[in-house]
């Protein structure tokens, strides 16, 4: 039988999806292996996670790669990542481009050198038109660093500071032009934000999974998209 009652409802689906990327470290140790390894599993996840968001139906992913503060681990292991996130690029980019992502990079990475800025660079104009997903990569990226940045922006700019309302803040933080995020999803069961974005999750839902990052598939990313519709989102008003 079917009719009005076997139809459920529309789902609510995030246009804009971030998730904080943790737990590889601890995957590898509990397997005896080095961190780099958890790291190249994660790199994997990485992929299935844009798939699933362009299946959901999601705009907007973003992905904290490596934090302002990450600069601290040791150096062989900021260079694991390095050398990791070059790969990833060089062996994924072909296909992102065919599937119509749209690369977007954040953060102060021209930390990482001239290597990485120049491929990233190509990598983002290269794909610059395609509008299926815009896939937005935190890289040396922290959300106080964000904020200071335009706020220096706007002394620079000359700003006067009753011009200077919440849109035209937005509009000098390295996501200009991008929706915030809806969803902030974080594995590894940690839970907190980690300096990521904290301008922009404002009024996100943030949604914390017990899964470590390399372990992360399509069912943890459609599970999670699942909770973000079971939410009430009020923004602070008072609905009916
Ligand atoms: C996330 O995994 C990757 C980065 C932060 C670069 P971690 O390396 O933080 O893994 P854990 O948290 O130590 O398990
Ligand atoms: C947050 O993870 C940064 C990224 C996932 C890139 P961390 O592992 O660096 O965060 P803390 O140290 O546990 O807060
Ligand atoms: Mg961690």
């Amino acid at each position: 039988m079917s009719g009005l009652m076997d139809q459920s409802p529309a789902q609510a689906i995030p246009q804009h999806v971030a998730i904080i990327m943790d737990g590889n470290g601890r995957w590898a140790a509990s397997r005896g292996l080095p961190r780099v390894v958890g790291h190249r599993e994660g790199a994997k996840a990485v992929r299935r996670s844009i798939e699933a968001a362009i299946g959901q139906g999601v705009k907007y992913l973003t992905l904290f790669a490596f934090s302002s503060e990450n600069w601290q681990r040791p150096a062989d292991e900021v260079s694991d990542l390095r050398g990791l996130l070059l790969q990833y690029l060089r062996s994924e980019l072909k296909e992102m481009h065919e599937a119509g992502v749209r690369l977007k990079v954040i953060g102060e990475h021209s930390r990482f050198g001239p290597n990485i800025v120049a491929e990233l660079g190509a990598a983002e104009a290269k794909t610059a038109n395609n509008a299926r997903l815009t896939l937005v990569l935190a890289l040396s990226y922290g959300g106080r660093a964000d904020i200071l940045a335009a706020a220096k922006r706007a002394i620079e700019e000359g700003v006067p500071a009753e011009a200077l309302t919440e849109h035209k803040f937005a509009s000098l933080l390295a996501t200009a032009g991008i929706p915030d995020p809806d969803l902030v999803i974080r594995t590894s069961g940690e839970q907190r934000l980690s300096n990521f974005l904290l301008w922009q999750a404002a009024y996100a839902e943030l949604v914390f999974l017990d899964v470590l990052w390399p372990d992360f598939n399509e069912q943890d990313f459609a599970g999670a998209v699942k909770t973000f519709g079971a939410r009430v989102r009020r923004f602070g008003a008072r609905p009916e």
